[in-house]
């Protein structure tokens, strides 16, 4: 695959197989011998520089990964002010003895230099314990890493917060520059087609067991066969959903799209296509659907079921949903069940007053849905008001 990267200033190109990591890329190709290889398995920190400015680890970091990115290795830190400073410390506190850690050493150093705002000794050995040194005891360089720090807050140098960084994640998971130029227009149903070689209505999305499950409901003031029928309209559908967009003509059994949520300073765009079976028998229809997160690389696959019951004599429907979900990736570790379950109760929430609003005419018949961004920060804030208040009732008694 071909790849475009800033290496130390310069725009390089090369040619790469997709296993590559980018610590081979440098040495082998570029001659940039300075990034040392240790473990390759992500643990020494021997190998670590800078990508987009954030500290990585260039063994565990696919170079394809990188494309359009702006690398830094420690070549590249000759003319830094802080890499300059750091040199000297670590040459006076005697920091280094084989020297095989210590370009690492200085990449991740360099970090909380810029970060830190004071130079408390046990914020810089939490900051160091992913560069291993096998010969020094560590005592030098975090002499070293302070002494720099101090100095450099002595002269009313601050520190900078996050070191400059606008996004979160694992660095080298964010989309590259290069990616996000070519992939921001949403690809057309005959792109799609002509792409994968295969008509979208043939498409097959496997049905598969999910990891959670749970059920939830709702009530709309209308007859089951129009809330059938509306949700039958895939149009509508997505325009009913909180963050939802379409990213490509919808056929009546497929759709493309992208649902988008943001948890304070993270957002994800999971984008995806989903399957949808409808039963005009029963008035009952499933949706089966995956979508992956390009930024945090989450995957999640999911399927929604549900079932019209009429209530009231037929006036208004009680909706039955059965949603399943499985989640796998770097959001995974913070969405707790009991988390997911309160947010889709708070989507189904909003969902089914969207839906109210297009079955009673409110939504305006030609008006034309704006995504809606599903601000999670607002949810989850919901979601802790009403865990504090349920805790309080349980403290307060009977
Ligand atoms: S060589 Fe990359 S972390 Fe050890
Ligand atoms: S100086 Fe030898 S491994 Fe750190």
């Amino acid at each position: 695959m071909k790849l475009q990267l800033t290496v130390n200033g310069s725009a390089t190109e090369a040619s790469v197989e997709p296993r590559t990591h980018l610590a081979d890329v440098l040495r082998d190709r570029l001659d940039l011998t300075g990034t040392h290889l240790g473990c390759e398995h992500g643990v020494c920190g021997a190998c670590t520089l800078l990508l987009d400015g954030a500290p990585a680890r260039s063994c565990i970091t696919f170079a394809v990964a990188c494309d359009g990115a702006a690398v830094t290795t420690i070549e590249g830190l000759d003319e830094d002010e802080i890499a300059a400073e750091l040199r000297t410390a670590f040459a006076r506190e005697h920091a280094l003895q084989c020297g095989y850690c210590t370009p690492g050493m200085i990449m991740s150093a360099r970090d909380l230099v810029l970060r830190l705002d004071h130079s408390d000794e046990q914020a810089i050995r939490v900051g160091l314990s992913g560069n291993l040194c096998r010969c020094t005891g560590y005592v030098g360089i975090v002499r070293a890493v302070r002494a720099v720090i101090e100095a450099r807050r002595q002269r009313g140098i601050a520190a900078v917060v996050g070191a400059g960084r606008t996004t979160l994640g694992p660095v080298g998971s964010q989309p590259s520059a290069h990616a996000t130029a070519t992939s921001s227009a949403p690809p057309t149903m005959a792109k799609i087609e002509a792409d994968r070689g295969v008509a979208i209505s043939t498409l097959d999305i496997a049905d598969a067991v999910p990891a959670k499950s749970f059920d939830a409901s709702f009530t709309v003031n209308a007859a089951p066969a129009q809330v059938f029928a509306l949700f039958g309209n895939v149009e509508t559908l997505a325009a009913c959903f909180p963050g939802a967009t379409i990213t490509a003509m919808p056929a009546p059994d497929h759709i493309e799209g992208e649902i988008r949520v943001a948890i304070g300073p993270l957002s994800a765009v999971f984008r995806g296509s989903a399957r949808i079976d409808r039963n005009a028998a029963d008035l009952s229809g499933r949706l089966i659907g995956t979508g992956r997160d390009q930024r945090s690389r989450t995957s999640t696959s999911g399927q929604i079921s549900w079932c019209m019951l009429p209530i009231d004599e037929g006036r208004a429907t009680r909706v039955a949903l059965a949603i399943g979900y499985s989640l796998s990736g770097p959001l995974a570790q913070i969405a707790r069940d009991g988390l997911v379950r309160d947010l889709a109760s708070r989507i189904t929430t909003t969902f089914a007053q969207n839906c109210d609003r297009h079955l009673n005419g409110t939504a305006g018949p030609a008006e034309t849905p704006e995504p809606q961004r599903l601000n999670a920060l607002a949810l989850l804030l919901d979601v802790a008001r009403n865990r504090l208040t349920g805790l309080a009732r349980r403290m307060r008694g009977p």
